[in-house]
């Protein structure tokens, strides 16, 4: 099972996670330190980020004077991990089965880390398998990901005005396909990672907020940039938006900016994430 769809989606959403970065990487910044303070990178460790996106666990790792080595699917993503962290080898593949050890050469993985990036594959014991293969003989695993749509305000405000205007609406996810939720299940979750290797997993409830008014602002603006950056909001770009004239287009982006100020708290959008906080290690 290849994932050429996941390859195509990303190929197209890059766009907006590399545009707007910044405001991913604040409203994400208590899911990279927990990740951070589990996995304890540090001085001479080799460290892998997978789906490693504009770069910000491969900065850590560099901070930290550790290795790093990202890997993503997508060629933008690719670009902007390596401008962003020049020290960084960043191959682009699919790190359900590339040979990692072989594209990057050096030692095995001590730490294996994730922010958001290994729920997108169409056979995660692959994947998860073809990861432990590359890391050393008891070097940790440790990654963030959603639980359930229907705990995550974040795939829904401000989104679901421009859901209700594509035609048929998108579907809510079915559970464990790829896709951000796909771990939301915790026994199929471990399942997964035992199926592909790994040691028992400790699989902890990570509940944080997401602060889109980190700079001192409502949020509002932030959180529309973030709406047009996910997949709802490019699919309304490129099958409304062609259709519409620029003011009618401004004035649907002036519903989502309506529709996210009703769930200001205390404010500025500030919604709460369910996720899960992941770590096992490779057994040897
Ligand atoms: C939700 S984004 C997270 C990006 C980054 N880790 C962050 O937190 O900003 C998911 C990332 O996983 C990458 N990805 C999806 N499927 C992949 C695969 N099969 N192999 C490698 N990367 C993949 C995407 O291109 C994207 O960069």
């Amino acid at each position: 099972m290849a994932n050429d769809e996941a390859a195509a989606r990303w190929a197209d959403r890059a766009t907006g996670w590399v545009d707007n970065q910044a405001v991913f990487d604040a409203i994400f910044a208590p899911v990279t330190r927990a990740i951070l303070d589990a996995a304890g990178l540090a001085e001479g460790q080799r460290v892998l980020d997978v789906g490693c996106g504009t770069g910000t666990l491969l900065e850590a790792a560099d901070s930290a004077g550790a290795a790093a080595v990202g890997v993503d699917i997508s060629p933008a993503m690719v670009a902007a991990a390596s401008a962003r962290v020049p020290a960084a080898a960043v191959l682009l593949g699919d790190a359900q089965d590339m040979p990692i050890a072989a594209a990057a050469p050096g030692p095995p993985f001590d730490r294996v880390v994730s922010r958001f990036g290994v729920m997108f594959f169409a056979d995660p014991v692959a994947a998860f398998a073809n990861l432990r293969a590359a890391a050393a003989p008891g070097a940790s695993l440790v990654f963030a990901c959603w639980r359930r749509h229907d705990e995550n305000p974040m795939f829904t405000l401000g989104s679901d005005v421009l859901a209700a205007r594509l035609d048929p609406p998108p579907p809510p996810p079915e559970a464990g396909e790829p896709g951000p939720t796909a771990f939301a299940d915790r026994d199929r979750l471990a399942r997964v990672l035992s199926d592909a290797g790994w040691a028992s997993p400790d699989i902890t409830a990570l509940d944080v907020t997401l602060d889109h008014g980190y700079d001192g602002s409502d949020g509002v603006e932030n959180r529309v940039a973030i709406v047009q950056s996910v997949t709802t909001g490019r699919t309304a770009y490129e099958t409304l938006r062609p259709a519409m004239t620029p003011t009618a287009w401004d004035a649907l982006l002036d519903d989502v900016r309506t529709e996210v100020r009703r769930h200001l708290v205390d404010g500025a959008v500030r919604i709460p994430a369910a996720l899960w906080l992941v770590t096992t290690r490779n057994p040897g």
